[in-house]
């Protein structure tokens, strides 16, 4: 439980706030390079309560600015890519990704007035299908040196969708493992092959995953700090000899790194779009094998609308609730999608939940943990001392980090050097990891 100044201060993102002034230090995704089609290179994005236009110039840079002229206020985001930059339709005032005054076409010749011009920019950085920006005070940080984010782009697929809650309440779904065997339990395994998709060496032998889940739906949990945030041990008891082992992560403060089956992690940034808003992002990353980012695309595309990235399942229609599957198929009746089950899980306590009403278990240590570091955080950024879990490149302990996520089963006794030596395995089997550091 946490009182509502405490709720306030780690949901709030907004005008300055300090939550939003701590995540702000650290690289957050601004959008997806498919948004920006050769078509139509500019897109209206609204983070931390900012309205901007993120662009793509006649050279290939990115830019995120703020989407009001400075002129008189007209919005840029209908704005002409041409001559550098962008240029407002209204009076033709010119833009280039670092927030420069280029043109001011109606004014005199020789006016020297656009140089006392400059427009609200973000720096901003592609990598693996999404634009990151750093909004944050001071030079930019370099980009965190995770897999997801080292991979080449072959091995990766990038997309993103809609929830209508505060990023907190999404984020705290990655670090609550106890969730899956619940939410999303199927109650019978109709399709032997379903479930298999997210399962690391558990989906060989004993159980599928989604059997694991429900069949054992009481898992130990523990937590490890980490130099990037915090790492979480999930251990389901199968039998006398066995030890069903999920391992996943907080890159602090908004990034989850799961597994999704046993080539591919999924890392899923929770990007504040304003307070009651925000994005999820998801990069799948494979380590051996490159990725059919076609048929991956093609697999969401008719479960979103767009250019909105809005689940078509939502609240508007009931996430698809119906009583008959709930009583013999799924636990929620809310479908198959797993992404439905959180979205319901996520926007259903409201779009910024009071938390003075919930009542904490051992079950949700995770949650306690990261709010503490969280708080923590925050106070340390507002007195003014360095940004805590800031990777940069002469960071040496965050180098090769992964992070490690596994799902897999392994000897119990043996369990908590089988999972490491697994994500060696893993690592050692990707082209693109240097070798020092896997
Ligand atoms: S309002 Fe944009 S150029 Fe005048
Ligand atoms: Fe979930």
């Amino acid at each position: 439980m946490l009182s509502s100044e405490q709720n306030k201060l780690v949901t709030e993102v907004e005008n300055g706030s300090p939550c939003g002034q701590l995540l702000r230090n650290y690289w957050q995704p601004a959008a997806l390079t498919e948004e920006l089609t050769s078509f139509r290179a500019a897109k209206a994005v609204r983070i931390f309560g900012e309205d901007l236009v993120v662009f793509r110039d006649e050279e290939g840079n990115y830019g995120l600015i703020d989407r009001a002229c400075p002129h008189r206020g007209a919005d840029l985001c209908y704005g002409r890519l041409e001559d550098g930059g962008i240029r407002c339709p209204f009076h033709g005032w010119l833009f280039d990704v670092g927030g420069r005054c280029l043109d001011q076409p109606a004014e005199p010749e020789g006016s020297k007035f656009n140089t006392k011009i400059k427009i609200k920019a973000y720096p901003c950085v592609e990598r693996n299908g999404i634009i990151f920006t750093y909004m944050g005070e001071g030079p930019a940080p370099s980009l965190p040196e995770i897999d997801c984010l080292q991979a080449p782009d072959a091995h990766s697929f990038a997309f993103k969708g809609y929830l209508e809650c505060n990023w907190l309440q999404a984020t705290e779904v990655g670090i609550d493992p106890s969730h899956a065997s619940y939410l999303h339990r199927y109650l019978e395994d109709h399709d032997p092959e379903y479930g298999l998709q997210f399962a690391g060496k558990s989906g060989e032998g004993v159980l599928n995953v989604t059997a694991v889940l429900r069949e054992y739906n009481r898992p130990t949990i523990e937590i490890e700090n980490t130099e990037f945030g915090m790492r979480l041990l999930t251990t389901r008891d199968i039998d006398k000899d066995t030890m069903h082992v999920r391992v996943t992560n907080l890159v602090f403060p908004n990034l989850i790194v799961i597994p999704m089956t046993n080539d591919m992690v999924i890392s899923q940034w929770h990007v504040p779009i304003d307070d009651t808003h925000s994005w999820w992002y998801a990069m799948f990353t494979s380590y051996e094998k490159e990725v059919d980012k076609e048929i991956m695309g093609e697999q969401r595309r008719d479960l979103y609308t767009f250019p909105d990235y809005r689940p078509k399942i939502n609240k508007t229609n009931n996430y698809g609730y119906d009583p008959e599957e709930q009583r013999t198929k799924t636990y929620t009746g809310m479908g198959m999608d797993i992404n439905v089950h959180d979205q319901w899980a996520v926007e259903s306590p409201g779009a910024i939940f009071n938390r003075e009403n919930e009542h904490l278990g051992a079950a949700d240590k995770g949650i306690i943990r990261f709010r503490k570091v969280l708080i923590k955080s925050i106070a340390e950024v507002m007195e003014g001392n360095p940004t805590p879990f800031m990777f940069n490149s002469d960071n040496e302990d965050l180098k090769g980090i992964g992070p490690v996520a596994i799902d897999t089963t392994t000897p119990r006794n043996s369990w908590k050097e089988d999972w490491q030596s697994f994500e060696l395995d893993r690592r050692r089997s990707a082209a693109w990891i240097s070798k020092e550091t896997s």
